[in-house]
């Protein structure tokens, strides 16, 4: 019995770090390895509804970023909340940043 060599406890150790390590290790992993630029996710996030008459227009109007933080992160009445696994704090920070100082688009018509 090649086991006998090592104490209980010791095997419990082992196993119960074999066990959490990959746990831990996805647990702490960034959301997203590679942050997505801001015009990159407005376009297939944001735009989504705001570029489509499901939400107001957004660009153009000097929005403040913390007010634009805050909707993205508790959602507002039609418009989901997002969760730091779905758009991490960089990537919100540089989105927030450029919805606010963008141009108006005349594409997108609002209501
Ligand atoms: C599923 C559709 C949807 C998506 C996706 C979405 N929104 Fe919205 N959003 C809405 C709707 C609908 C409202 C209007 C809520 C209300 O006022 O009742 C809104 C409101 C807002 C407001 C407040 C606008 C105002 O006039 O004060 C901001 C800011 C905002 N969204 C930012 C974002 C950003 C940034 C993203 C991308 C990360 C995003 N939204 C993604 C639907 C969406």
């Amino acid at each position: 019995m090649k086991f006998a060599h090592y104490s209980m406890p010791a095997m419990a150790l082992f196993v119960a770090c074999a066990l959490t390590l990959p746990l831990t290790a996805i647990a702490e992993a960034p959301p997203s390895a590679t942050p997505r630029s801001a015009e990159k996710l407005y376009a297939s996030t944001c735009g989504y509804c705001h570029g489509r008459n499901v939400g107001p227009v957004i660009l153009g109007r000097s929005l403040p970023v913390p007010a634009i933080e805050a909707v993205v992160r508790n959602g507002l009445n039609a418009m989901p909340a997002f969760r730091p696994s779905e758009i991490s704090d960089a990537e919100l920070a540089a989105v927030a940043a450029w919805v606010s100082t963008s141009a108006a688009n005349p594409q997108e018509h609002g209501k």
